[in-house]
């Protein structure tokens, strides 16, 4: 008996040592809970000021319109790059005086444009995060946040006069912070599968398989079904059957539970919105299409194979 409690002892520190000590500390802090929801709060109700065109911009800021792909991952390159070439020409300039001294400046400046370009999308994905995901995302969104404001600052003691060597330590401080900013995030996305396609691991028939019969698909109603295990969401309208995969690319909700409006069905998580006819993504926070699949019926039964592979 004492022997099997300290084999369950040492597999539950094991289990413990075998979590990221990031997530860890992250899922001890409970206080980020209210910060978050006070954060998620404010970027919601900006949305919902600006009215229908809100609901653009907010597409457009996730990457769902225009880009087509997420956003913020692809801003962030701008201020982690920029900020460090101008830590670099801070120190060349400060070590060998081979550098103009504007050049610092200049990446500083592009780094901040950009970065809060970052920010404001960044802040638009976290509106509709949850649970552990959510304090990793606040955790990351703070920092770089308080990153900014430092850059900020520095940015305007430079141009003063008599304080550069302050605002040059006070930007190389905040490069650094990045560096853990930037680490977290990564974490987000790597670690947590933050903003990634959530069909990207599943594969499909690319030959017709058989999903059900006729009567299991009445008239406007969502059914879901496996086909060689891709979760798939069929509709049958105006007497003919669409499918895409059942699994939302956001975030992995049940699109069959979702809300079926004519040729599109809105997801019950976050209300993303795709297409049946092709699988498209027509409203965000998604940015990936859903997979397409063709659906045919011989002889009463039911057959779906994807339109085309997912790997
Ligand atoms: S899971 Fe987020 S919109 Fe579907």
């Amino acid at each position: 008996m004492e022997i099997d409690r300290r084999r369950i002892r040492r597999l539950i520190r094991q289990a413990r040592t075998r979590e990221r000590t990031l997530d860890r500390v992250i899922r001890g802090q409970a206080w980020l809970d209210p910060v978050a929801e006070a954060v998620q709060k404010a970027v919601g109700s900006f949305y919902t000021a600006l009215g229908m065109p809100g609901v653009s911009i907010k597409d457009v800021m996730h990457g769902t319109k225009v880009l087509g792909h997420p956003l913020h991952p692809a801003l962030t390159d701008i201020p982690i790059g920029a900020w460090t070439v101008g830590v670099l020409a801070d120190w060349i300039f400060i070590a060998t005086g081979r550098v103009p001294q504007v050049a610092g400046d200049l990446a500083l400046a592009v780094g901040l444009a950009g970065a809060i370009l970052a920010a404001l999308t960044g802040y638009t994905d976290f509106h509709e995060t949850t649970g552990h995901e959510r304090r990793t995302a606040v955790v990351h969104g703070l920092t770089m946040t308080g990153v900014i404001a430092i850059e900020a600052v520095s940015l305007v003691m430079r141009l003063g006069p008599g304080v550069r060597p302050a605002a040059i330590l006070l930007s190389t401080m905040a490069w650094l912070i990045v560096v853990v900013a930037a680490y977290v995030g990564g974490q987000l996305t790597f670690g947590i599968g933050s903003a990634v396609n959530h069909n990207a691991f599943f594969d499909g028939p690319m030959e017709f398989v058989r999903v059900g019969t006729r009567d299991d698909f009445p008239e406007g109603e969502m059914r879901r079904v496996e086909a060689t295990g891709l979760p798939v969401v069929i509709v049958r309208r105006q007497g003919l059957l669409h499918a895409m995969g059942a699994v939302c690319s956001h975030a992995g909700g049940p699109l069959h539970e979702g809300e079926l409006d004519g040729d599109v069905v809105t997801c019950p998580w976050h209300h993303s919105k795709f297409r049946f006819e092709d699988g498209r993504v027509v409203g965000g926070p998604a940015t990936f299409d859903q997979p397409p699949l063709f659906v045919r019926e011989r002889g009463g039964i039911v057959e779906v194979k994807l339109a085309h592979p997912l790997k």
